[in-house]
């Protein structure tokens, strides 16, 4: 089969060099003989192994906010790792970790003062849910154990994070994970078709919560975690109110609150957290790919005072945490993310941000009546066109239309049968129009 692959897109590697590498969440045996190679990157555009400028319309991973190749990143990365390529974060500190921590805290909402760093989005979800029980076993209630995630949330691919996480085919084949329950997703029919966050159905699907209560005891429950809007799933958004009853629920039961933001924090919603710009606040919040813009790996967790002010208690020469990574803070991703923010802050990407999006839902809403589509969901920067499944062939429908595109010079996402947008925050009117008359096209075209 290698043997047939067209060199052209095998961007110099030997047929048999695509072996090797386990490819994650992919199809190795289709990709290794359909190969999708990336060379390049600049701005808005990768270039492909047979030479295609291709438009990005999916930030990389939903990760690379301020585009691609950008200079001050990459000059700021060379210059660290000459001066201080590796520092030991435990017992020992370098000043930019510090200084970053310092700078993430005053941009949080409120009083998530307190910067816990990690590597990945996957290690910031099982960081906060350890922080959740162990805050509540410092308080002297130890009995709150147990884990809320809701069914359709994507929390990394950890076993805190697919405990709590509620896609099946993350969690199905690895046994048994952390206690967890769920509550329902919040992707309500009646709601097809919204613009922004839907009307219908915030308090009653947040109420599930009070179920999940009477049945566990909240002197059991430790925390609730979901993403402010799910991403992964396919940009499943909190209908009106349903945050904030979660979080009312939550304070009525002393139960913490985790938003995982690490889709929708830096900028994606257009503010620099969606505790901010859905005005709920979490009492721990979970970062990553935006805060490096993915050039460097990055997590980072948020926690507010009274959390932080739980764990400083006991004898002073002992770590009040037992927890963290050989590259917490790594000095690279602390240079990389302070060039990132300075980027978002000079060029006021999260602002474009709010002032494109209007554009880009007119633009995304326009593919409503296309052949296959059966609903149009968009917030900020981020959308979804969810397409009626093939009949014996779920995701096959939109795995094809998300390879046409491909072919035709724009990169997109499919998860399940929905097609997933999220660009860079540079994209001009132009670009969103190419994306849209892509998809329009492939739609068309695909049976
Ligand atoms: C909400 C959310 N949490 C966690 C993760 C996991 O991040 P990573 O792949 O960096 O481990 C993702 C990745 O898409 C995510 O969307």
């Amino acid at each position: 089969m290698s043997q047939s692959i067209d060199p052209s897109l095998l961007a110099g590697l030997e047929p048999e060099q695509m072996q090797a590498f386990w490819m994650p969440f992919t199809a190795n045996r289709h990709f290794k003989a359909n190969p999708r190679l990336i060379v390049g990157a600049e701005g808005m555009y990768y270039t492909s192994a047979d030479g295609r400028s291709v438009l990005d319309g999916f930030s990389g991973l939903w990760c690379s906010n301020a585009g691609h190749g950008r200079r001050e990143i990459s000059e700021a990365v060379a210059q660290q790792v000459q001066s201080l390529d590796y520092c030991p974060p435990f017992q020992f500190g370098h000043p930019d970790a510090f200084r970053l921590a310092d700078r993430l805290a005053k941009m949080a909402p409120a009083d998530l003062n307190h910067v816990f760093f990690c590597n990945s989005g996957s290690e910031a979800a099982d960081t906060a849910l350890k922080i959740a029980r162990a805050y509540w076993r410092a308080k002297g209630q130890g009995s709150r154990t147990k884990l809320i995630g809701r069914v359709q949330g994507y929390h990394g691919v950890n076993f805190g994070g697919i405990s709590v996480g509620g896609m099946v085919g993350n969690r199905k084949l690895f046994g048994p994970g952390v206690d967890a329950d769920h509550l329902p997703h919040t992707l309500l029919p009646e709601n097809a078709f919204s613009r922004g966050l839907p009307e219908h159905g915030g308090e009653e699907m947040a109420n599930r919560l009070e179920e999940l209560v009477g049945l566990h005891d909240a002197s059991n429950i430790a925390a609730v975690i979901v993403e402010p809007f799910a991403g992964s799933a396919g940009v499943i958004l909190p209908p009106k109110g349903y945050l904030q009853k979660l979080r009312e629920i939550c304070d009525k039961h002393d139960i913490l609150l985790i938003f995982d933001e690490v889709i929708t924090g830096f900028g994606r919603t257009g503010s620099a957290f969606a505790a901010e710009e859905f005005g709920v606040l979490p009492d721990i919040i979970t970062t990553a790919k935006g805060i490096s813009n993915a050039a460097v790996p990055l997590g980072a967790v948020f926690v507010r005072d009274h959390i932080h002010e739980a764990f400083m208690q006991g004898p002073e020469h002992l770590p009040e945490l037992a927890h963290g990574y050989t590259y917490s803070a790594h000095p690279v991703a602390c240079a990389a993310a302070m060039a990132t923010l300075d980027i978002y802050e000079n060029e006021k990407l999260f602002e474009r941000v709010r002032e494109i999006s209007p554009y880009f839902e007119e633009a995304v809403h326009s593919l409503k009546g296309k052949p296959h589509v059966v609903d149009v969901r968009n917030y900020g920067l981020a959308a979804a066109i969810q397409l009626e499944p093939r009949a014996g062939e779920a995701t096959k429908r939109a795995m094809e239309a998300v390879l046409g595109a491909w072919e035709d010079g724009v990169l997109l996402r499919w998860t399940g049968d929905t097609i997933a947008i999220a660009p860079p925050f540079i994209i001009e009117r132009e670009q969103i129009d190419k994306i849209v008359e892509t998809i329009a096209a492939q739609l068309e075209k695909i049976q």
